[in-house]
């Protein structure tokens, strides 16, 4: 069968389905229509029949659709269930939070190293992980093969590094560092991150609706 591209905006629409589908389950809901659905997410109806359709509809008319049964489906498609692993460079104040705050394993992910270049606090650990010299990080990646790297360094030194981790077999950045990577090789994933845009966003959604 055909591998069916599904489209940026409704791949980013995901993760929202899932969490509220999650939501659902723990509510015991076993059953929601497209417009309850959609009345709780503040999206359309049609949006989200037209989202779901993407990947195959499985909407029943008159039944809406069955809560856990979509929520493993996407969750699927998200790669949930897969075990990618991640190591982070850069263990400063962000790169700190990351590791203790986000629940990687939910995500499909599992955070195995953490990388600093600063001496003073190499050999202190974060989220239960050490964090190790830079120096260590071609024999990491060679033992452990990890996919994912979490750029949380400054921005100058971004780029660079990138391109090593690429030679050492990463394919996927979660890129804060305020540097939108320049990456050609087509296989290499980068999800540049900057909190500061989505500040922006609300910024500019308060001021349009005060003008209106
Ligand atoms: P920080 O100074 O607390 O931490 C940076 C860490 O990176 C330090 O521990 C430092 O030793 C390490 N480091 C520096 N160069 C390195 C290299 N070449 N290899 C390995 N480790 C290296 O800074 P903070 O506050 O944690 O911010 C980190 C970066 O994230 C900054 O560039 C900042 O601008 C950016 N940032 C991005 C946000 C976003 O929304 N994308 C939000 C907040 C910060």
């Amino acid at each position: 069968m055909a591998k069916q591209v599904i489209s940026t905006p409704v791949i980013r629409r995901l993760p929202r389905y899932y969490r509220f589908l999650g939501e659902l389950e723990r509510e015991h809901i076993e059953r929601i229509s497209s417009r309850e659905l959609a009345m709780r997410m503040g999206l359309s109806a049609s949006q989200i029949r037209q989202d779901f359709n993407c990947f195959g509809g499985f909407g029943q008319q008159g039944y809406g659709y069955h809560v856990k049964e979509l929520r493993e489906i996407i969750g699927n498609i998200l790669g949930v269930h897969c075990k990618t692993g991640v190591i982070l460079i850069g263990a400063g104040n962000l790169g700190k939070a990351i590791a203790s705050h986000v629940d990687f394993r939910k995500r499909g992910c599992e955070l195995i190293g953490v990388f600093d270049n600063n001496p003073l606090i190499q050999g202190t650990s974060t989220a239960d992980l050490p964090i190790m010299p830079m120096e260590s990080l071609d024999n990491f990646c060679k033992q452990h093969h990890p996919q994912v790297a979490v750029l949380c360094i400054p921005k100058d030194a971004a780029q660079q590094l990138a391109e090593q981790l690429i030679s050492l077999g990463i394919n996927g950045f979660w890129n804060f560092s305020h540097f939108d990577l320049r990456i050609t090789n087509p296989d290499v994933i980068v999800e540049n991150v900057h909190l500061g845009d989505s500040l922006l966003t609300l910024a500019y959604c308060m001021h349009r609706h005060e003008n209106e």
